[in-house]
């Protein structure tokens, strides 16, 4: 195994593969140091409980692909072309019937569609994208005063608002209607919980806006704390809540002021009880770690703990590393879940959309252009999400002793490369400015997502998965 310890790297296998890695990334490193301009990224105290729920919690962590060339590519293109494509308006019937467009008509959809099985016994994750505005968005932007800023795309200035109109169809099956009320009635008196990253906070908002239309004003509420933020719904004495645990593990980016992604991430992969301690007596947990996992090749691994003052690491490849975390973890839900109490889910990886190569748009900037998603029924999308990663996961979660639902969320916003802020969202509490909207090639967040939107299609999969649960 190769230990590193501060700058002095030894290499002891396959040097030439390791050089030509290490030389990669430091290209990476410098064209992304360049590029993106972080500013204001030092946080001298810790965000307050406002700040946290305005921004993105780790929107600063460079959107770093796993070949920093292809990135600079979309820079590059950027720079030369110009960024047209968000300021039009897509008009819904000319969509509809505009012969170009490979547009499945949705009465057509729903008349081929062989609806066989309950949705318990039907795999829910594989199905496709239909075009329904009738029963999608679930819920209006402006309806949701619980939205942060940096997720309300139309406000901030997205023109289109198609990306709200898709529903997601399962092949063999259809997703039960979002009914509020009775998740509630699921929820009465019990707890539900995210664990994860920034994207499980995205999909914790969605959640609550999901749900609050049912509630009456002065029911409901949020706390913050550092860790643990709670939506509280007072008459079902219930909450939904989200814990940040980028890693699941302990790991440098946990306290509020390592958020930023500034650092670079060190774990203690075997160390999770300082944060499974507050998972206890939860009834649904649902986790998820991914995309603090793609600067490097290889995670820095503490060798001894950050309470001793440790400060050595070693360098272990990503997906030894990742194993490790969800071996831990594993052991964890084993020796301190009930499972005739709770109900444990696990996200599979949530992809991001920096290169618009992956889609083969020779003038797409990574997401900021796209208004339609991946729509070929055929091809197997691929927008370069760790498969292995992915493996791992469902590996790691088929094989345990209390049941984990998986929750393959994947290949489904795979096809969504349409409907990431991009340029719509703010950063340390700020909108993004004309100057940075104008520069999506650097600016734009591919990787977290507008509300309405995606994030509400993962609940949807997660309520069909609590209301089949007696
Ligand atoms: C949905 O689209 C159709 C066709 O363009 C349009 O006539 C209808 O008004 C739209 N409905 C909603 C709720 O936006
Ligand atoms: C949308 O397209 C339809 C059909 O081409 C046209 O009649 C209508 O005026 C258009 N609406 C807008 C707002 O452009
Ligand atoms: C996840 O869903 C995709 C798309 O339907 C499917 O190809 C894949 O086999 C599923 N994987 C697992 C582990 O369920
Ligand atoms: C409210 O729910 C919590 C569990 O989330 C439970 O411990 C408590 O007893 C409940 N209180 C009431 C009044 O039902
Ligand atoms: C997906 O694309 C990446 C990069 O373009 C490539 O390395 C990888 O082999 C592809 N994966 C699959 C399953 O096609
Ligand atoms: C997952 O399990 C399958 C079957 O047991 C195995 O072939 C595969 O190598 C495993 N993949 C990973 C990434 O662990």
């Amino acid at each position: 195994m190769k230990h590193v310890s501060g700058n002095n790297r030894r290499c002891q296998s396959f040097p030439s593969l390791i050089v030509t890695l290490f030389f990669l990334f430091f290209l990476g490193f410098l064209l992304y140091n360049d590029s993106m301009k972080f500013s204001a990224l030092q946080v001298s105290r810790p965000p307050s409980h406002q700040e946290m729920l305005r921004e993105p919690v780790n929107s600063k962590v460079p959107p770093v692909q796993e070949t920093p060339s292809g990135n600079k590519h979309d820079r590059d293109r950027n720079a030369e072309g110009g960024e047209d494509g968000d300021n039009q308006i897509i008009n819904l019937s000319m969509t509809l019937g505009g012969p170009k467009m490979e547009l499945p008509a949705f009465e057509k959809e729903d008349a081929d569609e062989k609806i066989a099985l309950q949705p318990e016994e039907c795999d829910i994750f594989t199905g496709h994208w239909v075009l329904d505005n009738k029963t999608h968005p679930l819920y209006k932007e402006d309806e949701c005063e619980f939205l942060s800023e940096w997720v309300r795309c139309l406000r901030n200035g997205r023109q289109d608002s198609l990306y709200q109109n898709w529903r997601w169809q399962p092949r063999d099956c259809s997703l039960p209607k979002f009914e509020p009320k009775l998740l509630l009635e699921k929820l009465k008196g019990k707890r539900l919980m995210f664990v994860g990253d920034s994207i499980h906070f995205n999909q914790w908002q969605s959640l609550i806006c999901l749900v609050q239309s049912a509630i009456p004003p002065g029911k409901k509420s949020l706390d913050y704390a550092s860790y643990i933020t709670v939506f509280k719904i007072e008459d079902y004495n219930a909450t939904l809540e989200f814990y940040w645990a980028p890693f699941l593990v302990e790991s440098n980016s946990d306290p509020p002021t390592m958020r930023d992604g500034k650092s670079d991430a060190i774990i203690m992969p075997e160390s999770i009880s300082k944060h499974g301690r507050n998972w206890k007596d939860v009834d649904y947990l649902i986790f998820n770690t991914y995309n603090w996992w793609l600067k490097y090749p290889t995670m820095k691994v503490l060798r001894g703990s950050f309470d001793e003052g440790t400060t050595e690491y070693d360098e272990i490849e990503r997906h030894i590393a990742y194993e490790r975390v969800l071996r831990t973890w594993a052991k964890w839900v084993e020796e301190n879940v009930d499972p005739t109490r709770t109900s444990i889910f696990y996200s599979s990886l949530f992809p991001q959309h920096f290169r618009s190569s992956d889609w083969n748009d020779p003038d797409g900037v990574n997401c900021a252009k796209e208004t339609m998603p991946i729509l070929s029924r055929t091809a197997p999308v691929n927008v370069s999400a760790d498969r292995q990663v992915f493996a791992i996961a469902a590996n790691v979660t088929r094989s345990m002793k209390v049941p984990v639902h998986f929750l393959n969320v994947t290949t489904l916003s795979e096809y969504r490369k349409d409907a990431h802020t991009s340029v719509y969202t703010a950063r340390d509490g700020k909108l993004l400015s004309p100057e940075q909207r104008s520069n999506p090639g650097i600016h734009a967040d591919c990787l977290h997502w507008c509300l309405p939107g995606v994030p509400d299609t993962w609940n949807e999969l997660l309520y069909a998965r609590i209301i089949a649960l007696s």
